[in-house]
């Protein structure tokens, strides 16, 4: 009851009056003795169905294990088209109904997705919504700092050209987001700053749409053209998304920016059967329903897959120290110059080109 009290009054101020030009900034406690540790799940609200409430209860007990800070929500939160009003019944079944785990009545971070935008979209982002369960922080981009991470929520759909240039049957409520262009220059600018001024140790971007995907929507061009170099330029390590209805994990050959991207989309509807390898490292892939856990441990970070049975599938793990000591001497700040240096050149080598 404190922790929701102390959030709700954190972030109430800079919803009502947005500084402009600036991400509301959400300071979330963190005992310092011990790891940060969250579940990140997407594409979900489906009223239980699709295994969404198998998925869930996995989620319940994997949180009650390990005991979880945070809920992050990669989006499509609810399916198919968004929330109608603050008082659309779908968030009590899709969400208040279906999350019911003690270990899951912690602060839910949450994007929005595409079939967000396709609903009201200010009754989602509306703060009355915790009101009636005080877990739901969903804004449209944002900054968590949450000890020695920072998360970096990003609002992506507004991204994707088709949606606004050839929409189709479907409506897309872009109310305070259009025009597009300047939407994108601002956000990208505010990220910009947001991601520089970041002391954390660890700094982890969440979008609802992937960056690089093996499955049905594969990568977002949008994305890599525009986001993908404010990511890089910020040393970001992490890129969480939802959008393709799956479990994945890609790691970037780029070495000046080895960003791990994860893909975190299984919360209900899945079994798409598509599998279109890309460019980058594809270290694992389920077509299935599941969820990912995130812990770090100061230096260390690492993340799990789950699937419906709670079986963990997949495990990856980084020692940043470790990694630092790698790269030394500072090679990787990566100038235009040395950009190009391949992952088998050996520190030495590297710095020679670089002070050449
Ligand atoms: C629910 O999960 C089980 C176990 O993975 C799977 O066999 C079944 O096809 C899933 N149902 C749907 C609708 O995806």
């Amino acid at each position: 009851m404190a922790l929701a009290a102390l959030l709700i009054a954190v972030i109430t101020l800079p919803l009502s009056s947005p500084a402009r030009g600036e991400l509301t900034i959400i300071e979330h406690p963190v005992e310092a003795s011990r790891p940060l540790r969250l579940l990140v799940i997407g594409d979900w609200g489906r009223k239980g169905r699709y295994n969404q409430s198998g998925v869930a209860k996995q989620m319940g007990k994997v949180a009650e294990d390990v005991s979880i800070d945070m809920v992050v929500s990669t989006g499509d939160n609810f399916l198919d088209d968004g929330l109608a009003s603050v008082d659309d019944k779908a968030f009590h079944e899709s969400f208040v109904d279906v999350y019911t785990a003690k270990s899951l009545q912690k602060p839910w971070y949450l994007v929005l997705g595409n079939h967000d935008y396709r609903g009201d979209v200010l009754a989602q982002l509306d703060p009355a919504l915790r009101n009636i369960d005080s877990r739901f922080i969903c804004m449209r981009s944002f900054v968590v700092e949450a000890g020695n991470v920072d998360f970096f929520f990003v609002d992506t759909s507004p991204f994707q050209l088709k949606y606004w240039t050839d929409p189709g049957e479907d409506h897309y409520d872009w109310r305070e987001v259009a025009p597009r262009e300047a939407y994108i220059e601002n956000l990208l600018k505010d990220l910009d700053t947001a991601m520089k001024r970041s002391r954390a140790t660890w700094k982890v971007a969440v979008g609802h749409h992937t960056m690089r995907s093996v499955s049905s929507h594969g990568d977002t061009q949008e994305l890599l053209q525009l986001l993908l170099p404010v990511l890089k330029d910020n040393s970001i390590d992490l890129y969480i998304n939802g959008h393709d209805h799956c479990l994945e994990h890609i790691s970037s050959r780029d070495s000046c920016s080895p960003i791990q991207y994860f893909t975190s989309g299984g919360g209900s509807k899945a079994w798409r059967g598509v599998f279109r390898p890309n460019d980058d490292k594809l270290e694992f892939f389920y077509d299935g329903q599941g969820f990912m856990s995130l812990e770090v441990d100061g230096d260390l970070a690492r993340a799990v897959f789950y699937d419906i049975d709670g079986q963990a599938l997949h495990s990856w793990s980084l020692s940043k120290s470790r990694r630092l000591q790698v790269d030394q001497p500072p090679i990787c700040s990566c100038s235009s110059k040395i950009r190009s240096c391949s992952s088998n050149l050996d520190a030495k080598s590297i710095y020679a080109v670089s002070s050449s």
